[in-house]
């Protein structure tokens, strides 16, 4: 008999972040943000430029201090975890415009990403990258710059994959894409949502986000201006308004 998936408010809480304020020395970005994921979900995080969402993903992820507010993920406090820490307990954060190692072969590239995984387990999780993304594996055997720059930016995705996520945070995907690979990139994410790994997915093309999220955030400023429990219900103004942050937390659920 099929086993339908949870109602996405009965799933279990995967990420909880409370009250992040971080910045860069003296420029305070985020000034007490609040952000929740459940297992098996996709999040859209949406914003204008220069809301902080990139700062977002990496003070969840560790690469930044900070300086207030708590992280908790899979029931473990990771406030202070290092990236590698975060890495190993299924945090994966993909850079925004991150670059694969040119000289490299794809292959490589992705070894590269399976370094810190148990060396029994790092040929699996690169034919689960593969099965992905078959483009990649056609491509194994190719310098990374010999690759366009789409195909690189799959690779970077790819990379993500071998790191075995319960959480991709993936940071612009869609960056420098062509619509096609866009659709390519963003049916990966859904199919890993399929398998029970959560999304929380950064992008500027906001239909594009809406189509695979469940739920959605917009960032305006450092603050939360929006979050949405659909993403399929959200009014377009809504999002607009979000944007420009004059209705600072509008519609905003408990
Ligand atoms: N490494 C850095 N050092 C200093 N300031 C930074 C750094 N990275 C980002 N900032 C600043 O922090 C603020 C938030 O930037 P952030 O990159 O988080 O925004 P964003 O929402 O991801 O924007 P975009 O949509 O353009 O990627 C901006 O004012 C930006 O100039
Ligand atoms: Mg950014």
């Amino acid at each position: 008999m099929p086993i339908s998936a949870p109602e996405p408010a009965k799933r279990e809480t995967l990420l909880v972040a409370r009250g992040i304020v971080a910045g860069y020395g003296k420029l305070s970005v985020l000034e007490g943000v609040d952000i929740e994921v459940r297992a098996g979900e996709a999040v859209a995080l949406l914003g204008p430029n220069g809301a902080g969402k990139s700062t977002l993903l990496s003070a969840l992820s560790g690469i930044i201090a900070k300086s207030a507010g708590s992280v908790h993920f899979a029931g473990a406090d990771v406030t202070r975890a290092t990236p590698q820490q975060a890495v190993r307990a299924g945090l994966v954060h993909v850079l925004e415009g991150h670059h694969v190692f040119g000289p490299l072969s794809v292959h490589d590239n992705l070894l590269l990403a399976a370094f810190n995984a148990p060396p029994g387990e790092r040929a699996a999780r690169i034919e689960e990258a593969y099965e992905a993304f078959p483009e990649m594996a056609e491509r194994r055997h190719l310098r990374a710059s010999a690759l366009s720059g789409g195909q690189q930016q799959m690779l970077v995705v790819a990379q993500g994959i071998v790191r075995r996520p319960r959480l991709l945070m993936l940071d612009e995907p869609s960056a420098g894409l062509s619509p096609v690979l866009v659709d390519r990139v963003l049916a990966v994410a859904a199919a890993m949502r399929a398998r029970g790994v959560s999304i929380l997915l950064v992008e500027q093309l906001v239909e594009k986000a809406l189509g695979l999220a469940d739920r959605v955030y917009v960032l305006a400023r450092g603050r939360m201006a929006l979050v949405s429990e659909s993403a399929a219900g959200l009014a377009p103004a809504a999002i607009e308004r979000a944007y420009l942050g004059g209705e600072a937390l509008a519609g905003v659920q408990p």
